[in-house]
């Protein structure tokens, strides 16, 4: 599990942001109170110069250490009192001085005793989403919201049982070795719903997904293919290797051509090779996906994707009449 690299990143320094800011803010409180209460600022500099004079208390030597550090202690606590008072007294929170940070667990470090909070394991999950790409998708399409009503008969235990091993394979993914599926069938069948509902799961699952169309993916390797020499912007296609899971929408979709079919090629297999994950969906059966590309992609699709086959009546059609 380990998140996509850039999203930590930049969750991290959301984070520091958070806690900077929330440090200033409690600085401001303090100076603000300050300047309005007479008094205030020598309780405060001096409560907080506590630390410092009992470590000149112990400089001193062993010697009345304990009587000095003792009247430090007396003194420190008898203003944090008179602190409170005055707080009170003039209509403050007791805690106004505090700072107040958003998540009270890990003080918006982002992880607790060496283990990620909660908060910014949420704050990773939802920039996953986006950087996946799924983001747009993922609010109708997920697990909950595939619903096997639509499909009648013998097709209704298909997408029962596609439903479940999905469910299942979301569940135990962990990344390489986790094996690859391809969806197979009509328009309409929930082929895509299916892809964004895993993709989904396993990004909240803490893996770095990538979800595009074949048609996104194609036009990706042909800019990359094509940049120029002086272009120094980042490698895009690195994330299609590098990403825990791949997912290719709408195989079969893409403007073809004898490139598509040798990146396809190298891909699939370098993927394969090394036991990364890919979820594919197309409309081309067996026999289309040998025209369309060869012989050789065919049958790394078939010998090495778990295949499902989507079977009934489009849904997209059946809930327009809805
Ligand atoms: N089982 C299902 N339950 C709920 N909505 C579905 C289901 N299958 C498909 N849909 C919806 O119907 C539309 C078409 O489905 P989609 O997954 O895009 O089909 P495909 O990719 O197989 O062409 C989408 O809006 C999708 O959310
Ligand atoms: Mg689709
Ligand atoms: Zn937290």
């Amino acid at each position: 599990m380990a998140f996509y690299r850039e999203d930590y990143v930049l969750v991290k320094k959301k984070f520091e942001e958070k806690r900077n800011k929330a440090k200033e803010q409690a600085l401001a409180r303090r100076e603000y109170l300050c300047e309005q209460i007479p008094g205030m600022r020598q309780i405060c500099d001096t409560i907080e110069s506590a630390g410092p004079r009992a470590y000149r208390a112990a400089l001193l030597g062993r010697e009345g250490f304990d009587e000095r550090f003792a009247e430090i202690r007396r003194q420190t606590e008898e203003l944090v009192e008179k602190q409170a008072e005055i707080l009170a007294e003039n209509g403050f929170p007791k805690d106004y001085f505090d700072v107040k940070y958003e998540c009270p667990v890990c003080r918006d470090e982002g992880n607790v005793d060496g283990r990620m909070c909660e908060c910014m394991r949420a704050e990773l999950i939802k920039a996953g989403y986006v950087s996946s790409g799924i983001s747009g998708l993922c609010g109708r399409m997920s697990f909950e919201t595939f619903d096997t009503s639509y499909y009648s008969g013998e097709d209704r235990r298909n997408a029962e049982l596609i439903l479940d091993r999905c469910r299942r394979y979301a569940k135990e993914f962990h990344g390489k070795g986790s094996g690859s599926m391809i969806f197979m069938g009509g328009t309409g069948l929930g082929k895509t719903h299916m892809s964004v509902a895993v993709a989904k799961a396993v990004v909240e699952a803490g893996y770095s997904v990538y979800y595009r169309t074949a048609e996104e993916l194609f036009a990706d390797f042909r800019a990359e293919r094509f940049r120029r020499f002086d272009d120094n912007s980042p490698v895009r296609t690195d994330r299609y290797a590098e990403c825990e899971l791949l997912v290719i929408d709408d195989l079969g979709t893409e403007t073809s051509g004898r490139d598509v079919t040798s990146f396809l090629y190298s891909l699939l297999n370098m993927r394969i090779n090394s036991g990364m994950p890919t979820l594919i969906s197309t409309n081309l059966s067996h026999k289309d996906m040998i025209s369309v590309y060869d012989e050789r992609i065919a049958s790394r699709l078939l010998g090495e994707f778990l295949p499902y086959r989507f079977t009934g009546t489009d849904v997209r059609m059946q809930k327009l009449k809805e």
